[in-house]
């Protein structure tokens, strides 16, 4: 059966694949993309978003516009120092894992004039079809629409979401960026009642890409093909300088994952049912704190992915992106 979802995202560089692949994928009709501040600004998440749906000549896809801001970090006390921020030279050209705007035309379709979190109580509160959530930015829309309507929670077939890590961290020495960038978010959606299976880094790092692959990718010739490549490939110089994975010379695309995951959940090999809460203030900002207590535990609110199968997932991105 053909899933309906909608994408919650920061696009950059793995969002961008994640939406071609959701565009690209039969088992996925993708209702709409709303977009989140985070490892760019709204008006560059949601910019970005625009121009790979143009690029890609996909229509009718409406783009809604969210958050630009996290809850309440910038405002109410001290934030921990994301760790790696300098660009990285190869060649002598310089990569960031995002960049600013995408290197694709600007776009020629416009956002939405609704905003993203009433579209999503709107949404959700009159629709009578299942439709799952794929979050793979920080999760500001979906904790504004969560609060102010916290009735949808149950509506929601569920929330697939990229973020947290339990050993594996990127953005400071506890969280991970989607964490990192808005903890109260994370929290607020954890304890929403909504179902929720949270992909974290331990998991997305097994489904990592090697540069044998990225060449492969590009051999296919596609647009989705290329492009894929080239930002797997930039993603890919900036994990050797700064985040290298147990091999050398490869990528997670954590946001492309995570989609793959919703059309074949066999994507994913080991899974727990736990209590996960987020934690906030200093070097524990969005830190995924995940309950240990097997003789008490509290009521678990996600499944935690902890396993890949990375080769099913290569050859996915390979068959959607062949055409
Ligand atoms: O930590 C990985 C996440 O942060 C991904 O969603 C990536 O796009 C970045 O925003
Ligand atoms: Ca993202």
């Amino acid at each position: 059966m053909v899933k309906k979802i909608i994408m919650d995202v920061d696009t950059g560089s793995d969002d961008s694949i994640a939406i071609m692949a959701a565009v690209r994928c039969p088992e996925i009709e993708l209702v709409a993309v709303c977009a989140v501040g985070g490892a760019r600004t709204v008006a560059n998440t949601t910019e970005n978003s625009l121009r790979v749906l143009d690029a890609m000549g996909a229509k009718g896809i409406p783009v809604y516009s969210g958050c630009n801001s996290n809850l309440v970090r910038n405002f109410a006390r001290h934030r921990a120092p994301r760790r790696f921020t300098p660009p990285v030279i190869v060649n002598g050209r310089e990569y960031r894992m995002h960049d600013d705007l995408l290197s694709l035309p600007p776009s020629v379709t416009a956002p939405m004039e609704q905003n993203a979190v009433s579209f999503y109580i709107e949404f959700f509160r009159s629709t009578k079809e299942p439709v799952t959530i794929v979050a793979s930015g920080p999760l500001t829309n979906l904790a504004c629409a969560l609060s102010i309507a916290p009735d949808i929670a149950g509506r929601i077939e569920r929330i697939v979401i990229m973020g947290g890590g339990d050993k594996a961290t990127n953005s400071s020495l506890s969280a991970e960026s989607n964490f990192w960038q808005d903890p109260e978010a994370a929290q607020i959606v954890l304890a929403s009642g909504a179902k929720i299976v949270l992909v974290p880094l331990d998991c997305t790092h097994t489904a990592y890409i090697t540069k044998d692959e990225i060449a492969h990718l590009r051999s296919i010739g596609t647009f989705e093909a290329n492009y894929a490549a080239e930002l797997t490939e930039q993603r890919m110089y900036v994990h050797n300088a700064q985040q290298p994975l147990e091999v050398p010379d490869c990528a997670p695309i954590h946001d492309a994952f995570v989609l793959c995951y919703v059309a074949d959940e066999s994507l994913i090999t080991e899974m727990e049912r736990v209590h996960v809460d987020v934690g906030f203030g200093g070097a524990g900002d969005g830190h995924s704190i995940i309950d240990r207590n097997t003789r008490n535990p509290l009521p678990p609110n996600c499944l935690f992915a902890r396993r890949a199968n990375r080769e099913a997932f290569r050859d996915m991105l390979y068959r959607l992106f062949t055409y």
